[in-house]
């Protein structure tokens, strides 16, 4: 499949950041030397996907234009659409329908940092006929997440923020869909919580046979709470002070 259009999810009222996200997104807050939203965004440039979506709400939304104004000094050609209210994942994917044109999509969500990125595994989809691939990663506290369970390393059900976890994996905030997703989507009722959930929309892949998952290689975290801000800042910090130093005698 052709994959050159993306996605960045930066809505939602960011409540587990409190007092932070009162007077501003969360997808504005630093992580160490930058904002938030500067690192779904490279990551979806360096996959080669570099026209880019980006939703978002509340009352900051134009503080994002005038960061990010049209995506150039990224190497990308940004667009935006607004979320009124809250409606959950797949309610604020749901904007990206006349955006995408029935072309497939990298989806992300702000919050999601990726020591390697995306690249491989964008790869591994553009080689798919059809359908969705998810991303995997094993967690210390999986309840808190999307989780898989698994038979035999297959996939079968994904359970979200389920209390009693099948397995040890978290879905992670990187969803790769074909054209088919907005009519999934349509499928989708509220869940328990009142929202379209990200989940339901996998399962549908799912029961069609068309779901595909591929394992984080490296660190990955969501930066939507105070202890993941925090663990998020320390990885990037430490990967840019790799960066920076010289290579071990004899490597
Ligand atoms: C959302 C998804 C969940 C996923 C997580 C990744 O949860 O609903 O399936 O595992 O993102 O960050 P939320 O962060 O909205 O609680």
């Amino acid at each position: 499949m052709k994959l050159n259009k993306g996605v960045v999810l930066a809505g939602g009222l960011g409540t587990r950041l409190l007092p932070l996200t009162k007077i501003t997104n969360k997808h504005l807050l630093p992580v160490y030397d930058r904002p938030m939203i500067y690192y779904p965004l490279q990551m979806l440039v360096e996959a080669g996907v570099t026209e880019i979506l980006l939703v978002t709400g509340g009352n900051n939304a134009g503080d994002f234009l005038r960061l990010l104004e049209n995506g150039e000094a990224f190497g990308c050609s940004l667009h935006y659409a607004y979320q009124r209210g809250e409606g959950g994942i797949a309610a604020a994917l749901r904007l990206a329908r006349e955006f995408a044109t029935g072309e497939a999509l990298a989806v992300v969500l702000g919050d999601n940092l990726f020591e390697h990125g995306i690249r491989a595994t964008a790869e591994q989809f553009r080689a798919q006929a059809r359908g969705a691939r998810v991303l995997l990663k094993e967690v210390p506290d999986p309840q808190r997440f999307g989780v898989p369970a698994l038979e035999g390393g297959r996939l079968v059900r994904i359970e979200e923020k389920p209390q009693r976890p099948a397995s040890r994996y978290a879905i992670t905030g990187c969803y790769f869909y074909d054209n088919s997703v907005f009519e999934k989507i349509d499928r989708c009722r509220p869940s328990a919580r009142n929202e379209l959930e990200i989940t339901d929309v996998n399962n549908l892949y799912l029961e069609e046979g068309g779901l595909e998952a591929s394992e984080v290689n490296g660190w990955w975290g969501d930066a939507g709470t105070f202890a993941g801000l925090r663990r998020l800042g320390n990885l990037i910090a430490e990967q840019q002070a790799a960066r920076r130093a010289p290579a071990p005698a004899g490597a």
